[in-house]
């Protein structure tokens, strides 16, 4: 089967990667894809903003499986477009995409159905907002743009100012644009965060391994937050107990409230957690695979991913088992100079071939791409996903920061501290 795989990012050069193995697959496209898709699909220059084009396209190409990366498909309707075409697509349609579409809409679900998430209140109008931050005592609190923002719409306020100047570079200055025309402002949550991705097709819900994102653009954990500077799969705090409580007080449950609010889930369940002293509880949702956490997770999946992904479209998710290597695997992003803020593109990129050498290391594409003559270079924020498996996290680390260590260009800036948190 030809297989089209839309985005260009770290998580749809590992989706290709993984599928690639696949002995069903024949032939991938990546539309646009990025210089690591090189080799394993083809990247086409279709105009993926125009969905009529799209199906027209697909349909032309023989396409038996289309599998959107970013949630900005599916909020802007891929799943739909293809309704009456008879071309499966793996994920949700644009009303269950709402899950991680709007802030607002997620934070409701669960408060209408009784799923574990920090309190919360949310504003239409900036004088409403404000007059409930002068209404609260001090303490921290957590501002969201409602819609989407690239992961960068999250403001952790330490104090009340804090969050009177997040609301009101959301609202007033409108910094992340319509997305932040409404606000969620919610109360702190203390604990580790862990990353749970699970296929579903609304019937059965298969959890992948466990993971754990580091968004926070510096070591420590300190600076802005970012799409993701690295991840490491697994998360040993996520012990089975708690993994059990997460299926029964967290998954079945939202699968069941979307059932419930005819907005039926299929494709891959995003639940970001808080494992706090009061059990684990909801950060956000994503409808897609996290990246880096794919990166990372996909490096440990035994099984064959197309199957499992054609499965979950087709509602047979229950057939389906899912093997895992024992090993860890750890993913360290390499960032532009200047990301998550203003960085400079087209810097040449040396060291890949060797990086990619070693063994059980990949060298997962993100923000690169290739020019005629076979040079990478840098074309976006986050470049490259250098991802190693290993015996245990701290071997895994180990491998990947050697990887890491073959690799240069120009304002190159990485985390030095991913994984640590679990060794
Ligand atoms: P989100 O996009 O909602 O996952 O938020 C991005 C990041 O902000 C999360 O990964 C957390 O690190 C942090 N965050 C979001 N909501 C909260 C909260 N209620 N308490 C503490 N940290 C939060
Ligand atoms: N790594 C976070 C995300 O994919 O949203």
């Amino acid at each position: 089967m030809n297989l089209l795989i839309v985005g260009s990012g770290g998580r749809e050069h590992a989706l290709a990667w993984k599928l690639s193995q696949s002995p069903k697959v024949a032939k991938i496209f990546v539309a646009p894809g990025n210089s690591g898709c090189v080799g394993l699909a083809e990247c086409v220059d279709i105009d993926i903003g125009n969905l009529r084009l799209l199906v027209r396209w697909t349909r032309e190409h023989d396409i038996g499986l289309v599998i959107p990366g970013s949630e900005t498909y599916y909020m802007a309707g891929i799943v739909d477009a293809f309704k009456d075409s008879g071309i499966p697509v793996f994920g949700p349609d644009r009303s269950a995409a709402e899950l991680e579409g709007s802030k607002s809409f997620a934070k409701g679900l669960m408060r209408r159905h009784g799923i574990p998430t920090a309190d919360f209140a949310e504003f239409e109008q900036f004088e409403a907002a404000m007059r409930y931050l002068d209404s609260r005592s001090e303490g921290p609190l957590v501002v969201k743009a409602d819609g989407l923002c690239a992961g960068k719409g999250v403001v952790v306020c330490q104090n009340l100012d804090a969050a009177r100047h997040a609301v009101g570079q959301m609202m007033r200055e409108r910094a992340f644009g319509e997305a932040g025309a409404k606000v969620v402002v919610e109360e702190l949550l203390r604990g580790q965060e862990v990353t749970i991705l699970a296929l579903t097709d609304g019937k059965t819900i298969a959890p992948l391994a466990s993971s754990q994102d580091h968004k926070a653009a510096f070591d420590n954990d300190e600076g802005p937050n970012t799409g993701g500077m690295g991840a490491y799969s697994p998360a040993p705090i996520l012990t089975d107990e708690v993994m059990d409580e997460v299926v029964e007080r967290i998954l079945v449950p939202t699968v069941h409230a979307m059932n419930e609010e005819r907005r039926r889930f299929r494709g891959l369940l995003y639940a970001g957690l808080m494992l706090t002293g009061g059990g684990p509880k909801v950060l956000e949702y994503n409808v897609r695979f996290g990246d880096p956490e794919t990166q990372p997770v996909l490096m440990r999946l035994k099984s064959d991913l197309f199957d499992l992904l054609y499965a979950t479209v087709k509602g047979k998710l229950a057939d389906q088992t899912l093997e895992w290597r024992d090993e860890a695997a750890v993913c360290v992003v390499l960032a532009s100079g200047g990301y998550p803020g203003a960085y400079v593109k087209g810097k040449p990129v040396s060291g890949l071939e060797r990086a990619a050498a070693r063994k059980d290391t990949v060298v997962f594409h993100a923000g690169a791409k290739m020019n005629r003559q076979g040079q990478v270079t840098t074309d976006g924020g986050r470049v490259f996903g250098v991802t190693s498996l290993g015996p245990d996290i701290a071997s895994a680390v180990k491998n990947a920061y050697q990887a890491v260590g073959d690799i240069s260009f120009e304002g190159m800036r990485f985390r030095s501290d991913i994984g640590k948190k679990a060794l």
